[in-house]
């Protein structure tokens, strides 16, 4: 109990640091809740052998949750563009395959991989989309359209909890979605299919 406050503590401390230098690109100055790491976790693809990939996972709030809910750490890609955080997420979870970049460049990272990853089951989105243009959004929509799987789930939050839809997803059905009030703030998790 002592040990997952403090690790609370550090992460809460670490977010506000990154936050204030760059608040567009953090895009919060707290981790994600459990209760909304929980929502987003629930999406697993049914295929254990699917691969996973997570955007902008932070200090990995939602990786821990995603683990918890049964997905294999082997089976799971993130990617994040803070050096510091990609760091702390490799010591995390050493058997994950942490990418210290860029998620719009996401078809090349994955395809450098020793072993190429072509396809994925889902992909688990915490990226900040509302600090990003209509135009990158939907740049970034089509690269995920082309990763997924037919039957994969893209499962996004957004701060804008009076939209179902956050930018980018107009050409994705729109498959579920809920509030999480227990959030600083509460959020909105969405889930998509092509
Ligand atoms: C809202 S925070 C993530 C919160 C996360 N769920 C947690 O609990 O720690 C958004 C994250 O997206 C990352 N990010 C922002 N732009 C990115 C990009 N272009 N590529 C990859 N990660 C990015 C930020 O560095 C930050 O860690």
């Amino acid at each position: 109990m002592a040990k997952r406050l403090l690790a609370t503590l550090t992460d809460t401390t670490l977010f506000l640091q990154e936050w204030f230098a760059n608040p567009q690109r953090t895009g919060s100055i707290v981790p994600s809740s459990r209760q909304l790491a929980a929502a987003m976790a629930r999406w697993l693809p049914s295929d254990p052998d699917s691969y996973v990939l997570e955007l902008g996972p932070g200090t990995g709030a939602v990786t821990q949750a995603l683990l918890a809910h049964g997905l294999r750490e082997d089976r799971l890609v993130a990617i994040e563009r803070n050096p510091k955080l990609a760091l702390l997420l490799r010591q995390r979870f050493p058997r994950a395959q942490i990418i210290s970049g860029d998620a719009w460049q996401l078809d090349g990272l994955l395809r450098s991989r020793n072993k190429p990853i072509a396809s994925v089951g889902a992909v688990i989105s915490s990226l900040p989309l509302l600090n990003f243009s209509p135009e990158e959004a939907e740049a970034l929509a089509q690269k995920i359209r082309a990763i997924l799987e037919p039957q994969g789930t893209w499962v996004q939050y957004s701060y804008r909890i009076h939209k179902r839809r956050t930018r980018g997803t107009s050409r994705f059905n729109l498959l579920a979605s809920k509030i999480v009030w227990l959030n600083l703030p509460p959020a909105r998790v969405s889930v998509f299919q092509k």
